[in-house]
């Protein structure tokens, strides 16, 4: 049997459901990543698409967690200016050796912008992806679970 994590980050919540309905169909744990950046009101928004375009790692909080002997990362994160979110690089980095060997899902929730950006950007700083979906917070969640069936079968689960 397949053994993997769901990894997210999430600032409103959507990326939160869509990992939990991810967990559902396969099994997989979820692990929460805490962006400790304060991201409230139009100065925080501004702060996070600055900190994105410019590729920061941020400071996060996590619990402990087991990455060793696992097949399958899947990570759930919100694009922020069509770039990777910035505490999910914080966390990759901190994580690298333990990620040698595994294959990579990433899911992402958007407002609409075409997901290839986001793509490009985390494939050319980090590892290829076996599976890329872009889900729009305005999908039905019939939707939602229609396009996490079809990302859970190009990982192979
Ligand atoms: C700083 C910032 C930049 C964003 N940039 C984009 C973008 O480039 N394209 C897009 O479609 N949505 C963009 N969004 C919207 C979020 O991706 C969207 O609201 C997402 O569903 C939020 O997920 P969350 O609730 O897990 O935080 C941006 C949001 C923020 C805060």
């Amino acid at each position: 049997m397949a053994k993997g994590i769901i990894v997210y980050v999430t600032r409103t919540g959507n990326s939160r459901k869509l990992a939990e309905m991810t967990s559902r169909e396969t099994g997989f744990p979820v692990h929460e990543i805490q962006d400790l950046v304060n991201r409230k009101g139009i100065v925080g928004w501004l702060n996070a698409g600055f900190q994105a375009s410019t590729k920061k790692a941020t400071p996060i909080l996590e619990q402990p967690v087991q990455l060793t002997d696992l097949d399958t990362i899947i990570l759930v994160y919100p694009i922020w200016a069509s770039s990777v979110c910035p505490p999910i690089r914080t966390w990759l980095n901190q994580h690298k050796e333990e990620l040698r060997n595994t294959q990579f899902g990433l899911l992402v929730s958007n407002l609409g912008s075409p997901g290839e950006r986001a793509r490009a950007a985390f494939e050319r700083e980090f590892y290829p992806l076996k599976a890329f979906e872009v889900i729009r917070e305005k999908e039905t969640e019939t939707e939602k679970l229609s396009i996490i069936k079809n990302f859970v079968k190009l990982l192979g689960l």
